[in-house]
């Protein structure tokens, strides 16, 4: 038999007045998983992880840890530590006394405070900054003794609200890897809420993505994008997102494998890394370049076709005319069929698209490229030019 959930969430709901925050929302998180809380703002993350924390209490529904209903219970009693955007540290008391004012508070010896203090300082290479104050830190050393906080405290459970949004892009990455390492090393289960589907895609062992208070998908990282459940799953993870259009515009032999007959109330949805690019030719979607953006490693190459907008994205520096007629191709296999009027994908067909065909036997590498007549893959190779 598997082991029960380390902490679930059993038909939670909460809302004030009208104001809906979540509507019944299930998870069940396994111990030591790393587990990312995704949706844009507004959608519940932050309600659905302080009610997992104790400092909200759900309308209906129970909060579950390691066996123990512990609903009505005060966050002291949950066993764990929180992470904000706001490092909400002491701008009075040092980086050593910030890092152990929980220990202090629970009159944990002088001795073992030194010893928590000691690994901490080490695992978050803080070290040498023990007697700074908050002040005279960066915005990522202040993250850092947050985070140390965090682990000094023990607990099986971290739980993390944006907790790197104050910090620039490079800084962010690295902070992420910090994370991402320490939580491995310390064996601990992190719920971590992010809007950003990159940091939810590089970090995460599952994604729960939020929609309106609901949970829309929660996958892995890959089967997320892959497979995503719904038109919202597909546009909100990746960037730039999954291309839609109208199923019936495009020619039947790029349909993926089991497409009914009756195309209407469909659409197609392409990673824009699995469309290629050739001469306009009947068998191809017709479109017309308007932009392309080279971006070092791949060009973004702008489509209008006829029935709207189109991303290409294509390794490498691709060099290609504005209003150039292009012919767009793309492997069947990569295509989905979502409804467009409840947004839900048609259920997938007899032989669905895996990750092995992709060529990949782990990650979440691009799709095979289609290949032309010739059985090479198709390419272009003149000059962007405005
Ligand atoms: N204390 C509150 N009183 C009234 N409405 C609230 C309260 N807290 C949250 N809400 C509402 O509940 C919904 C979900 O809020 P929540 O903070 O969980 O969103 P979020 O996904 O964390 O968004 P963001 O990415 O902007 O932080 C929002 O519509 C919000 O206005
Ligand atoms: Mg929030």
């Amino acid at each position: 038999m598997s082991k029960p959930p380390f902490i679930r969430l059993d038909g939670v709901s909460k809302s004030w007045g009208g104001n809906r925050g979540v509507e019944c929302v299930d998870l069940a998180i396994d111990e030591g998983e790393f587990v990312v809380l995704l949706g844009p703002s507004g959608c519940g993350k932050s309600t659905t992880l302080r009610m997992i924390a104790g400092l909200e209490t759900p309308d209906t529904g129970r909060v579950v840890i390691a066996g123990r209903d512990i609903t009505a219970e005060p966050p002291a009693a949950r066993g764990l530590s929180m992470v904000f955007q706001s490092y909400a540290l002491f701008p009075h008391l040092t980086v050593a006394d910030n890092i152990t004012f929980g220990l202090s508070v629970r009159r944990v010896p002088r001795r073992e405070r030194q010893d928590a203090l000691a690994k901490a300082v080490s695992l978050t290479g803080l070290a040498g900054l023990e007697g700074r104050k908050p002040a005279a830190l960066s915005g990522g050393q202040r993250q850092r003794v947050a985070l140390a906080r965090a682990i000094v405290a023990g607990h099986p459970i971290c739980l993390m609200d944006e907790p790197l949004s104050n910090l620039d892009a490079k800084l962010r990455h690295a902070v992420r890897q910090d994370i991402r390492a320490l939580q491995r090393e310390l064996g601990m289960t992190v719920v971590y809420v992010t809007h950003d589907q990159t940091e939810a895609m590089g970090m995460a062992d599952r994604i729960v993505l939020m929609n309106g208070g609901r949970v829309e998908q929660a996958d892995t990282p890959d089967a997320l994008y892959l497979h995503p459940d719904t038109a919202f799953a597909a546009t909100f993870l990746g960037s730039p997102p999954m291309v839609l259009m109208p199923a019936a515009s495009v020619p039947e032999r790029l349909l993926p494998q089991g497409a009914p007959r009756a195309l209407s109330g469909l659409d197609i949805g392409i990673r824009p890394e699995a469309i290629s690019l050739a001469e306009p030719a009947p068998h191809r979607h017709r479109a017309t370049v308007r932009d392309a953006e080279f971006l070092g490693a791949e060009t973004l190459v702008y489509l209008t076709t006829g029935t709207g907008e189109a991303i290409a994205r294509l390794p490498g520096r691709l060099t290609i005319r504005a209003g150039e007629p292009v012919g767009i191709d793309w492997a069947p296999g990569a295509a989905t069929l979502f409804e467009r009027a409840t947004g839900k994908r048609l259920a997938p067909p007899a032989r669905e698209y895996r990750h092995a065909e992709a060529g990949a036997s782990h990650g979440g590498s691009a799709p095979p490229r289609p290949r032309d007549a010739t059985g090479h893959p198709p390419h272009f190779q003149t000059e962007i030019l405005p």
